[in-house]
């Protein structure tokens, strides 16, 4: 920061005052930066958060006119997080199920996504039927953690997909059950483990806000629709992941 932004910076600060009210100028957005290319911890400092949902977040707090504050944590406290007002929205990849719609509301599906299948390379499995009963690693909280849940009784979950792949490096499980993208991100340059997509659903995702809070939900829901009609979404899609 060179000198005269700081003093604007400071100037902004003391006319705006502490408090109450910049809290009010604030879009706080909860994430869980485990999860490239939605949202990791990257950049030139190497602590900064990007991907896919902070970019949207991005345009969302800009609409909003509000300053963008990104909150990284566990993943499964994000919808506590957001029912105990300490975030206003959840941009995590976060799939929209019947279950989580029970504690927060949803805006519009904005990515389509289904569940992959990591092993260690040359062992394959075909169905999700030949997954009953084997060791799966996941992510705490996660869809793939429920869906594992439903094929065996033996689940390993961790608090990132990155941990889950290293439990299967190790050899300690005999799949990783995570979100196609994120997943092959992960065993990107990994020559001893492989991947594939089974039959599971589609899963969609959608941004997150406390039940009730219809005013977030239409300022999000308004900028998905302008940055899917201006182009500006794909122009991430691209950016990010295709
Ligand atoms: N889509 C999956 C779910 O909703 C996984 C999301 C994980 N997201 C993350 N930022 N780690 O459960």
């Amino acid at each position: 920061m060179n000198k005269t932004v700081a003093a604007l910076a400071l100037t902004t600060l003391a006319l705006t005052g502490c408090g109450e009210e910049t809290k009010k100028q604030q879009l706080i957005v909860g994430t869980n930066a485990t999860f490239p290319p939605f949202e990791y911890v990257g950049g030139e400092s190497g602590t900064e958060i990007l991907g896919f949902d902070i970019d949207i977040a991005k345009q969302i707090a800009a609409d909003a006119g509000k300053e963008l504050v990104i909150k990284d944590m566990k993943f499964d406290s994000l919808i506590v997080a957001l029912n105990a007002g300490k975030i206003d929205m959840v941009a995590a990849g976060m799939t929209i199920t019947p279950e989580r719609q029970q504690n927060a509301d949803f805006s519009k599906p904005y990515y389509e996504a289904t569940q992959y299948v990591i092993t260690q390379q040359g062992v394959s499995f075909s169905s999700s039927e030949q997954l009953k009963g084997k060791k799966i690693a996941v992510q705490l909280g996660t869809t793939g953690d429920t869906i594992a849940q439903e094929l065996t009784s033996d689940v390993a979950s961790f608090n990132s997909g990155f941990e889950a792949v290293m439990e299967l490096s190790n050899g300690k499980v005999d799949a990783v059950l995570f979100d196609a993208a994120p997943a092959k991100n992960l065993i990107a340059g990994k020559p001893q483990l492989q991947g594939a997509l089974l039959e599971f659903n589609p899963e969609f995702y959608g941004f997150a806000v406390a039940k009730g809070n219809s005013e977030m939900l239409a300022q999000i829901n308004a900028t998905l629709d302008k940055m899917q009609a201006d182009g500006s979404y794909n122009a991430l899609l691209t950016k990010h992941i295709k």
